[in-house]
């Protein structure tokens, strides 16, 4: 038995370092990825690493949370296996995504083994029609009026053309029926740096006023209202500046979809995976 699987894995060796000589010789030489002659114990030491390290964002199975799913064939930060291990290693600037901090270079290639392994296995199945889905957001969910989707719409809230590769469905479903549940980091592309989202109401001498901070420092804050138009205001001027945690701008909509609503939507919110249409 060891002797046939010792053969296969001689021959399947052999294979693969053909491959990479012919592709070496197409593209000049390009190192072949450590992952394809990981053993199933590097995997398992990357699965190990993997919930230490990754578990609390991207969930125990790597089905996602705070951060996607990385249950994906394919991973649009991580188009091949050495920029994964970037991608592990130095985090995505801007994002919710850290750096990881204590595992050595080989361990960073074990866990970007576990998450190569992960990407095999079949996708999820969406619990509702995308379809449907895409109609209520643009119909009974207004939802264009605070998000900017595939180049369309406007305002407050985050964009989501590509919110399906950076969520999961259970956090989207919740996104939808309870808002006050998560703030997201804003993404680089609309502030360049990393920002939880929050809101904040003040008082100025021209009246009261509510949004969502973009950015602050010492002597001035920026709020960007309902309508998407960022204002700065001088600190010492305002009379009140309350920052409202935890309450989100974005309505419920627990109580105007229905259950059945909600999962053709969040289906759809899956769908955004940031390539355009
Ligand atoms: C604090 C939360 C957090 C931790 C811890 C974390 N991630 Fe992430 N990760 C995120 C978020 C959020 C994103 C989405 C970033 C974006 O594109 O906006 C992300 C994105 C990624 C991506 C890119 C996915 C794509 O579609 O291209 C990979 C790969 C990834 N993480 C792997 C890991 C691994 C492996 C670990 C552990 C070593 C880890 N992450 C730890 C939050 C986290
Ligand atoms: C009145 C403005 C407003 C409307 C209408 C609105 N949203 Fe939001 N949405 C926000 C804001 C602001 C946030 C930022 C986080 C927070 O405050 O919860 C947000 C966050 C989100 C998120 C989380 C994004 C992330 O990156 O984590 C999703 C998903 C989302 N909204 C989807 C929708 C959908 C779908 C609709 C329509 C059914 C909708 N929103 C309608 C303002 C709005």
């Amino acid at each position: 038995m060891d002797i046939i699987r010792g053969a296969c894995h001689i021959a399947g060796l052999s294979l693969l370092l053909t491959i990479v000589n012919l592709v070496a010789a197409a593209t000049g030489p390009a190192p072949p990825s450590p992952i394809e002659t990981q053993t199933p114990a590097d995997i398992a030491d990357g699965e190990r690493l993997f919930r230490v390290h990754c578990a609390r964002c991207h969930g125990m199975l790597g089905d996602g949370g705070e951060g996607p799913s990385l249950k994906r064939p394919t991973l649009g930060h991580a188009p091949d296996d050495q920029a994964l291990f970037d991608v592990i290693g130095e985090g995505i600037q801007g994002t919710g995504m850290p750096g990881t901090f204590g595992p050595n270079d080989d361990e960073l290639w074990h866990i970007a083994g576990y998450v190569r392994s992960l990407g095999r296995l079949p996708a999820e199945a969406m619990p509702g029609d995308p379809e449907v889905g895409r109609v209520l957001y643009e119909t009974k969910g207004g939802c264009a009026a605070c998000h900017i989707s595939r180049g369309e719409g406007q305002g407050v809230g985050p964009e989501l053309s590509d919110v399906g590769s950076r969520r999961n469905l259970e956090y989207l479903r919740r996104s939808l029926t309870n808002p006050d549940a998560d703030f997201p980091m804003l993404s680089s592309r609309m502030t360049g740096r990393t920002n939880a989202f929050l809101t904040v109401r003040l008082v100025s001498p021209e009246g009261e006023f509510e949004g969502l901070r973009v950015n602050e420092d010492e002597f001035s804050i920026q709020v960007r209202d309902l309508s998407g138009t960022i204002r700065s205001f001088d600190k010492h001027t305002l009379l009140n500046l309350e920052r409202a945690f935890g309450h989100s701008l974005m309505p419920g909509y627990d109580t105007v979809l229905t259950p059945r609503e909600v999962d053709d939507l969040s289906s759809y919110l899956m769908s955004l995976k940031g390539d355009r249409r």
